[in-house]
């Protein structure tokens, strides 16, 4: 089975230790008949032998096999539980390293909670199956062989008649195990639920505020926790409903010896000792057969968990660095689309888009929402591949090029702004963790952010809030824009970087940003005016097209989409330009 396969890959580094860890559950499980069989010959020698000398030897006997039994114990467990432990570290690393190996598209398609799920929960039951598992599975199949060897030895009759009624006791786990399988599922299924409720209402929570919706969420809440409830009572009712009748049969198989055992010691083909015997290991003949059910659930429920993960793990990325990737440090040549086109799934979002940047210009991407601006950088920055077409950096297919070294040249202040909860100056250097903090604070004077950083009580070391809690629309804006600044990288890309922040501010930004960064290739998408009107060149992109091009006063000529938008924001021209503001 490839599952098994696969958690043995992991386990196999430390196959020695597991070899001595049953070796030692063997040893284990052996000491345990000791105890019934010095009962046996008590009552045969000790009693009715009356052989005293034989007593004290007995008893140094059981304290020996209890003592090796429990160090055996003590240490085969922790022989187990190193193991696992051993083992999910290493696979919370493989996994953890296979994320941050995969792109956009496999972030696109899958639910956080999901990734979550296979790093706890699921690693949890592989842990489970390394570290309990497999050892019980061994210690019940040992018990079972040493019981049914050592009655077999004694009398093969009364084993022989036994085991004809111990797989009615199996039948019965078998029956509970089985019943009660998709009963977990389900209990599984809906505690997936309940997280997700809960996880949704903690990240969603200002909404709810707003919305003021806490009634309805924490009726949202009930059911799902109600249902949750139901799920373990049904199964707690199976389990109820089951276990009598298990208890009964093991006793039915006490009975049964007891009835067919005094026959035979009655008639003498069997000694009252040796019935002691059987009376002392029928336990291992029902346990097996109880636990059977449950251990066959446990190792589907493992295998489960580790199939998901492993599919986890063998994820590929769609985004691959090519077997000769250039490595590439700046850029001092253009970058040019040729005839790039781009779909999601089946949706064609860029359409034959060709275009040409010289080293240093300032390129403004201006058009309606959804019209495919990001996606266009996104193309750039290879988070995803064009589906037709190529784009060139120097002349050489960014396919070609080193992904590494693509991204260390290219510095992206992305529309959907993340922020570590991390200190202010810790988010602005993640790029660069070795930045001096004069380099920081270089930076965040040039993104405008240095001014208000310095107003906080904690300045640079300003912890923020998970996702940037605590800071403004426009201050999150800035300190993103200083962190792409950091790196200083020959292309900068300005996904609606000054969005949230007002026109004064915005024009300080972007004053600032050409003193620094004449020389620099910069992309800026935006959708105000002011934002986009000094660049060199200006693009409007509308349903995955360029639909119009060239310098703002040339736009303002065409009377086109960009004359649209700018008398809508500004008002008529002609009486915007007699006031002087263009
Ligand atoms: N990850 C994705 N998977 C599928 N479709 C997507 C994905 N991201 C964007 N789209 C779709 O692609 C189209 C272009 O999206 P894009 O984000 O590039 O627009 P945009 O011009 O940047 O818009 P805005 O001005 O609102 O930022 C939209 O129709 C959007 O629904
Ligand atoms: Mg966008």
């Amino acid at each position: 089975m490839q599952e098994m396969k696969w958690i043995w890959q992991y386990v196999k580094p430390y196959r020695y230790r597991m070899g001595i860890a049953l070796l030692l559950v063997l040893i284990a499980t052996g000491l345990n008949m000791v105890n019934p069989y010095v009962s046996g010959i008590v009552v045969d020698d000790v009693i009715r032998g009356q052989k005293k000398e034989l007593l004290l030897s007995l008893i140094i006997i059981t304290i020996v096999a209890t003592l090796i039994k429990s160090i055996a114990r003590y240490v085969f467990k922790m022989l187990f539980e190193s193991v696992s432990q051993k083992v999910i570290f290493k696979m919370r690393d493989d996994v953890y390293v296979r994320l941050q190996k995969l792109d956009f598209h496999f972030f696109d398609n899958t639910k956080t909670g999901d990734i979550m799920t296979r790093m706890t929960g699921d690693i949890q039951a592989v842990r489970h199956f390394v570290a309990g598992v497999i050892f019980m599975v061994f210690e019940n199949l040992v018990t079972l062989i040493f019981a049914v060897t050592m009655m077999m030895w004694i009398n093969i009759t009364l084993t022989l008649v036994l085991l004809a009624v111990a797989p009615i006791t199996g039948f019965f786990g078998w029956r509970l195990a089985s019943g009660v399988k998709p009963m977990f599922a389900a209990i599984r299924d809906q505690f997936a639920k309940l997280n997700s409720v809960v996880q949704e209402n903690i990240s969603g929570n200002r909404v709810v505020k707003a919305f003021a919706k806490e009634a309805y969420e924490i009726e949202k809440f009930q059911k799902e926790n109600e249902g949750f409830r139901e799920r373990n009572l049904e199964a707690a009712k199976l389990w109820g409903k089951y276990l009598p009748i298990l208890e009964t049969m093991s006793g039915f198989l006490f009975v049964i010896m007891l009835l067919v055992g005094g026959v035979m010691v009655y008639y003498s083909t069997m000694t009252i000792g040796e019935l002691v015997i059987f009376g002392g290991v029928i336990w291992a003949l029902s346990n097996p057969m109880r636990m059977a059910g449950w251990l066959i659930n446990d190792v589907q429920r493992s295998i489960a968990s580790a199939s998901k993960i492993m599919n986890l793990q063998q994820q590929q990325p769609q985004i691959k660095n090519s077997k000769q990737a250039i490595k590439k440090r700046t850029v001092s040549e253009r970058i040019v689309f040729k005839n790039v086109s781009f779909k999601y799934e089946n949706e064609a979002v860029l359409e034959d888009i060709t275009l040409c940047v010289n080293p240093g210009e300032t390129v403004a991407i201006i058009g309606p929402t959804g019209s495919g601006k990001t996606t266009l950088v996104n193309l750039l920055c290879r988070f995803y591949d064009c589906t037709k077409g190529s784009i060139e950096i120097d002349g050489v297919d960014i396919r070609q090029m080193d992904i590494q070294k693509l991204r260390q040249i290219i510095s992206v202040a992305m529309q959907d702004i993340f922020l570590f909860s991390d200190t202010i100056e810790g988010n602005i250097a993640y790029g660069m963790p070795a930045a001096s903090m004069e380099q920081i604070k270089k930076v965040a004077t040039i993104a405008d952010a240095h001014h208000f950083i310095s107003n906080l009580p904690e300045g640079y070391d300003t912890i923020v809030g998970e996702r940037g809690v605590g800071l403004s629309g426009g201050q999150k804006q800035r300190i993103a824009l200083a962190r792409a600044l950091m790196s200083n990288p020959s292309v900068l890309i300005l996904d609606d970087t000054t969005s949230s922040v007002d026109m004064q501010t915005e024009h300080t930004i972007f004053k600032t940003l050409k003193q620094y960064y004449k020389d620099k290739t910069t992309f800026i998408i935006a959708h105000r005016i002011s934002s986009v009107k000094d660049a060199d060149k200006i693009l409007v992109l509308k349903e995955g097209k360029f639909i119009e091009q060239g310098k703002h006063h040339e736009l303002i000529a065409q009377k086109g989409y960009y004359y649209n938008v700018f008398v809508n924001q500004f008002g008529d021209f002609d009486s915007v330009y007699a006031k002087g503001v263009v």
